[in-house]
C-alpha cells in the first residue's frame, strides 16, 4: 500500500484546497491531511485564520479524500510522522516547491501545481473587507505599528493624524501612507484607529473617534481615570464599536502560555506575584520631563500590574506606591504593593533605575520564573522543592510582538470574540483605576 502524505491550514477550504487533496490522494492508495493546530499557526506567524481547527478538520474530512487526519502541531514534526506512518511520498503544492526538499532523505517528495487564482487569503479579503486602519499620533510607538500591521492579512494602515502637522508628514512619507491635517477628512477614510499619542490626549480621541464610529486600539494607558473608561467602554458596546487596549503582552502567545501553565494547578495556590520592569529612559525624553503625566508608573505601569491582575484579579484588598522621584518630581522608580485576600504582589517599574526585569509567581507546590523580557514572554521554567525537578517551557514571539494584538482586534472587529478574555474591559477598568490612585497619591490628579 502506498501511502501519501501532505499538510496545510485548510482555511474557508477552497477549490485550490480541494483539487491539491484530490490529487495527493491519486498518487497513492491511503492519504494522511495534517491539519495545522492553531497555536502552531499563532507561533510561526499566521495570524487571522478564521475556521477553528475543529471546522477545519470538519471540511478536509467532507471532501472525501482524507484516509486519515492528524493534527500539526509544531516545526519539525513532518520528518516525525513520515517515519511514524511510514509514509512513501510527502505531497503539497508548488508554491512550496525547494522549501521540502529536505524530506527527500526519508520519501518521496512531490509539488503538485497550485491552483491559480485562489487562496483562503483572498478568502479572507473577500469575505470580510479589508479594514482600514489610521494612526493618531505618530511619534517612537507609531514607528513600530505599521510594519507589524503589514504582517495581518485583512489590515491596511491607510493614513496618519497629528496636530503638528510636519511630523505627521513625515512619518506618512516614511511609510508610504498619507498624512491628514484635517481630522474629519482623516475619520472619513478610516475604518478604525490605532491611538499612539501621549497619555493624557487618549480620552478626547477616543472619545471622537468612537463618535465618528470607528473602531478604536489605544496604547495603553488607555486612560487615566476608571470612570472614563467606563464611560468610553458603555458608548463603545452600546454603538457596536469595538475599544480595545493595546497592551502587546496581553496578547503574545508565550505570556498566554505562561498564565494557563500558572492556573493550571501545578504550582498549587498562587500566593505571591513579583514582577519588575525598567527602561533607562533619555532625561529629555517626554517619559522624563511631562511633569504631570511622565513618570514610570504611566509608562509601564500597564505591564507590570496585568500579570498581578490576571493572576489574582481586580479585588485587592489594599494598593500602596512607594516612589523614588527625580529632581522634578516625576517618579524615576516605582514599587506598588498590593495585597489580596490570599495573597500578596509586588509591581516595580523604572525609567532612571535599573533592575532585573522578571516575573516571579510563587505557589503552594512550586514557583515559575520569566526572565527580561517577561513582556515578550518567550521562554519560562517551573520549579518546586527538589531543584533538580525544573520545567521549561517556550514560545516564539515574533517581531516586535504588536501583530499579536493588531491581529485579535482584527478578529473582535470582524465578530469573533474569542480574544476578548486576553484583557476584559474591567481589567483595563481596574488598570486606569491604579493610574489614576497614583496621580492623586502624586498630587499631581486633574481637577
Ligand atoms: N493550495 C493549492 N492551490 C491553492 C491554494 C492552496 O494547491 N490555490 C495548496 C497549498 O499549496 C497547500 C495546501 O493547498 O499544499 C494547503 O494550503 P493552505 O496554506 O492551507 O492554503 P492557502 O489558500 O495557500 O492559504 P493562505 O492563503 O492562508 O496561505
Amino acid at each position: 500500500m502506498k501511502k501519501v502524505i501532505t499538510y496545510g491550514t485548510f482555511d474557508l477550504l477552497h477549490e485550490g484546497h480541494y483539487r491539491l487533496l484530490e490529487r495527493a490522494k491519486a498518487l497513492g492508495d491511503y492519504l494522511i491531511v495534517g491539519v495545522t493546530s492553531e497555536a502552531y499557526d499563532k507561533a510561526r506567524g499566521k495570524l487571522n485564520v478564521i475556521d477553528s481547527l475543529a471546522t477545519r478538520i470538519e471540511n478536509v474530512r467532507k471532501t472525501g479524500f482524507a484516509d486519515e487526519i492528524i493534527v500539526e502541531e509544531s516545526h519539525g514534526q513532518k520528518v516525525q510522522d513520515v517515519k511514524k506512518y511510514k509514509i512513501d511520498i510527502f505531497t503539497v503544492g508548488s508554491d512550496w516547491t525547494g522549501t521540502f526538499d529536505y524530506m527527500k532523505d526519508y520519501c518521496q517528495v512531490v509539488y503538485l501545481e497550485r491552483t491559480k487564482n485562489i487562496s483562503s487569503t483572498m478568502l479572507r479579503v473577500q469575505n470580510k473587507r479589508i479594514q482600514r486602519i489610521g494612526i493618531i499620533g505618530t511619534g517612537r510607538i507609531a514607528e513600530r505599528f505599521v510594519p507589524e500591521a503589514k504582517l495581518v492579512s485583512g489590515i491596511t494602515t491607510q493614513g496618519c493624524y497629528n496636530p503638528h502637522v510636519e511630523s505627521a508628514k513625515r512619518f506618512a512619507e516614511r511609510w508610504e501612507i498619507e498624512a491628514y491635517e484635517d481630522i474629519e477628512s482623516f475619520y472619513g477614510a478610516m475604518d478604525a484607529v490605532y491611538i499612539a499619542s501621549p497619555h493624557e490626549t487618549h480620552y478626547a480621541y477616543i472619545k471622537s473617534a468612537l463618535e465618528h464610529g470607528k473602531h478604536v486600539l489605544c496604547e495603553k494607558p488607555m486612560v487615566l481615570k476608571a470612570a472614563q473608561a467606563e464611560e468610553l467602554f458603555r458608548y463603545a458596546r452600546a454603538h457596536e464599536l469595538i475599544l480595545f487596549e493595546g497592551i502587546k503582552t496581553a496578547y503574545c502567545p508565550g505570556f498566554n502560555k505562561l498564565l494557563g501553565v500558572a492556573c493550571s494547578g501545578i504550582i498549587g495556590s498562587i500566593r505571591n506575584v513579583e514582577v519588575c520592569f525598567t527602561k533607562l529612559e533619555n532625561p529629555d525624553n517626554r517619559e522624563l520631563t511631562d511633569r504631570k503625566y511622565g513618570g514610570s508608573l504611566t509608562e509601564l505601569g500597564s505591564y507590570v500590574m496585568l500579570p498581578i491582575l490576571k493572576l489574582f484579579g481586580e479585588n485587592y484588598e489594599e494598593i500602596r506606591f512607594d516612589v523614588i522621584r527625580g529632581e522634578n518630581g516625576l517618579d524615576l522608580f516605582t514599587k506598588i504593593s498590593a495585597s489580596y485576600a490570599n495573597g500578596i504582589a509586588t509591581a516595580t517599574c523604572g525609567l532612571g533605575v535599573k533592575s532585573e526585569g522578571r516575573l516571579l509567581i510563587a505557589g503552594t507546590k512550586g514557583y515559575m520564573i520569566a526572565e527580561a523580557p517577561w513582556w515578550k514572554t518567550s521562554y519560562f521554567e517551573v520549579h518546586y522543592e527538589n531543584p533538580l525537578e525544573v520545567e521549561k517551557y517556550s514560545e516564539r514571539f515574533l517581531g516586535e510582538g504588536l501583530r499579536y494584538e493588531i491581529s485579535d482586534f482584527l478578529s473582535m472587529i470582524n465578530g469573533r470574540n474569542s480574544s476578548e478574555f486576553k484583557l476584559t474591559r474591567s481589567e483595563s477598568v481596574a488598570l486606569a483605576d491604579i493610574m489614576e490612585k497614583f496621580l492623586k497619591a502624586e498630587g499631581r490628579a486633574e481637577k
